[in-house]
């Protein structure tokens, strides 16, 4: 979602900004926009719908006049994706600049307030509304100063935002602010960097400050760093952290995009998921998070999954994982409808929300309820320190490195280790996972870094080749059964996300209850048919699809005959226990997508109306 840079120092704050900006791009925008305070403390601006290089087309001329400035891209939300609506957005007396990240739910009656004020409108977004407000506090009580106009404004909105706003009257000071969505401030060595995360200062400062939630900070390179609580203004005392985050890491590598290098770097993800975590040669899984409330978990009514998108999928093969192997009850439920249904939660629950950004609005107003009715909180998170990381009360990160694509993949892979070690774990606790079996699915487990390496090599060019046929589709099944049924979901979610094809996940046998009218010989169906995991009933399957002429792309283990034979495009993937597979299948299949997607000249990092951490409810 918008992603906001700020910079005050002793550099081109232009080429700050507008890099910045270009790390941030992976959150998913439409437009963008830049205002600097030039050495008059006058603002420049400059804002457009469209990519960062199209305001770098309009802007070029900023370039080495300012040392102070901020920028946004926008992902909309109130108001169409227009030049009107980008960020930054001016006061009425054009003194007082914002960006905003997140949504203020009351604006319209601020508005209407404002409007009867006097005040103006030029776009249709809740944010002027918020700066205009700025600028009413000031004219209204003039002895106040302008971070107090931001913190009285603040406190007469709710809703979600990050902020960073800009005075002319102030020159050289940044007030920014937090509530729901996050922000973080590069300490530099006399220069100061905000941004939406650490990714546009990483090469420049490894020590940062995460806003914390309701906390407000003015910025200044004579005063330093000034936080506040929003509410009463206390003064908090910061707490600097050294990033671990490395340029590498935010780079592309020498891939085309990040999302192939994502899905290439999976076997080192997945090992790195394990790494400290399995020891194979102890025989134990060593998780804190765990372990601390073992019997939390042991004497659970049930755990409760909740989480969207890719991270849900991960939930329901969760289910599997936990149910099978440690026999407590699961229910997996989408974070949005979880929140809004009225569940039934006791102080016997234990609720485990499952996260790549850690950011995601749906999920954390959910975890809120639950907290709020007393249930346990765990969470698996792949951002470090984000907001969910940190209002759980245990947890375990994912640690697959920064995800760039919007369309996950390697934290997908990552998130089913996770929950494998868990279900591991908490078996072998519960006595219903016994020694030997327990030895020798860590063993297995221990090795899928290499069974995935294998995927990657063996199917890489076949893929290619495969993608290159489906480029005109329009319409895709998948289907799968058992653990495979959520990698159809997602092999599904990831097709649609970057090729804008039309495509369904199904469990395979639900096929003959709807699904199956749309099977003719124009319909591609990826059927993921590993040897373990009802092979008989998916073989049936199979020849229903092939009775209809359907194409049929068959994801199966090395060697086998029965599905192969009747398959049009057959990938071979490693044989490996049930509960391991969908980590191997899903691998040919995010190839699958990604090939597709690329043929047909989709913007795959970025695909369309899609942002990657989804701060709005
Ligand atoms: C799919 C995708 C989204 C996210 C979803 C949840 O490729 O990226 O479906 O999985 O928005 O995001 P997190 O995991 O950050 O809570």
């Amino acid at each position: 979602m918008c992603g906001i840079v700020g910079y005050t120092g002793f550099q081109d704050a232009y080429d700050i900004v507008i890099n910045g900006l270009r790390r941030l791009e992976y959150r998913g925008y439409d437009s963008a926009g830049i205002v600097l305070e030039d050495s008059a403390n006058k603002f420049e601006v400059e804002k457009t719908k469209g990519k960062v290089d199209d305001l770098v087309n309009i802007s070029k001329e900023l370039k080495g006049r300012a040392n102070i400035g901020m920028g946004h891209t926008r992902w909309a939300t109130h108001g169409v994706p227009s030049d009107r609506n980008s960020h930054p957005h001016l006061s009425n007396n054009g003194k007082i600049a914002i960006v905003h990240n997140g949504i203020i739910e009351n604006y319209d009656t601020i508005k209407t307030m404002l409007t009867e004020k006097g005040f103006t409108f030029q776009s249709e977004t809740d944010t002027e509304v918020l700066v205009n407000l700025i600028q009413y506090f000031m004219d209204l009580n003039p002895e106040i100063d302008f971070p107090t106009a931001v913190r009285y404004a603040l406190n007469e909105v709710y809703g979600a935002y990050a902020i960073t706003v800009l005075h002319e009257d102030y020159p050289g000071v940044l007030v920014v602010g937090r509530l729901g969505s996050p922000l973080a401030i590069g300490i530099g060595d006399k220069e100061y960097f905000i941004a939406s995360d650490a990714s546009p200062f990483v090469e420049f400062t490894k020590e940062a400050i995460y806003l914390e939630e309701g906390h407000m900070a003015t910025i200044s390179l004579e005063q330093g760093v000034d936080i506040r609580t929003i509410n009463d203004n206390s003064k908090i005392e910061p707490e600097i952290q050294k990033l671990k985050l490395s340029l590498e890491q935010i780079e592309k590598g020498g891939y085309e995009h990040f999302m192939l290098k994502e899905i290439f770097e999976q076997p080192k993800s997945v090992h790195d998921t394990m790494r400290g975590r399995l020891l194979v040669d102890e025989g134990v899984i060593k998780m804190a998070g765990i372990w601390d409330h073992v019997e939390r978990f042991k004497n659970a009514n049930r755990i409760i999954i909740i989480a969207c998108g890719t991270s849900w999928h991960a939930g329901l093969i969760g289910e599997y994982l936990i149910e099978e192997y440690a026999r407590i009850p699961v229910e997996v439920e989408y974070a949005s409808e979880f929140r809004y249904r009225n569940p039934i939660i006791t102080d016997k629950d234990v609720v485990i929300a499952i996260s790549q950004s850690g950011e995601t609005a749906d999920t954390m107003a959910a975890l809120k309820l639950a907290k709020e009715k007393g249930a346990f909180i765990y969470g698996i998170c792949n951002v470090v320190d984000s907001s969910i990381a940190r209002i759980t009360d245990a947890g375990s990160y994912t640690h697959a490195g920064p995800e760039i694509g919007v369309a996950s993949t390697k934290a997908f892979t990552a998130q089913l280790t996770i929950l494998t070690l868990i279900a591991f774990k908490l078996g072998k606790h519960n006595g219903t996972l016994g020694n030997a079996e327990f030895m020798s699915l860590i063993a297995e487990l221990d090795a899928i870094p290499k069974r995935i390496e294998e995927v990657l090599s063996s199917t890489h060019e076949q893929i290619q080749q495969i993608s290159k046929d489906f480029v005109e589709t329009t319409n895709f099944l998948y289907l799968g059964r058992g653990y495979n049924y959520p990698a159809a979901l997602e092999g599904a979610l990831k097709l649609k996300e970057i090729s804008y094809i039309h495509a369904e996940g199904y469990p395979a046998a639900e096929m003959k209850h709807g699904p199956i009218a749309l099977i003719d010989e124009n319909m591609p169906i990826v059927i993921i048919a590993p040897k373990k995991g009802h092979y008989d009933k998916i073989v049936s399957n199979v020849q229903e699809i092939k009775a209809r002429k359907g194409k049929i792309i068959a994801v199966v283990n090395k060697g086998d005959r029965q599905v192969s034979e009747m398959a049009d495009y057959v990938i071979e993937i490693p044989e490996t226990s049930e509960c391991f597979s969908p980590i191997v299948a899903s691998v040919p299949l995010q190839l699958l997508a990604y090939y597709i997607a690329v043929y047909r000249g989709a913007n795959v990092d970025q695909p369309r109306n899609l942002a990657k951490s989804v701060t709005v409810e």
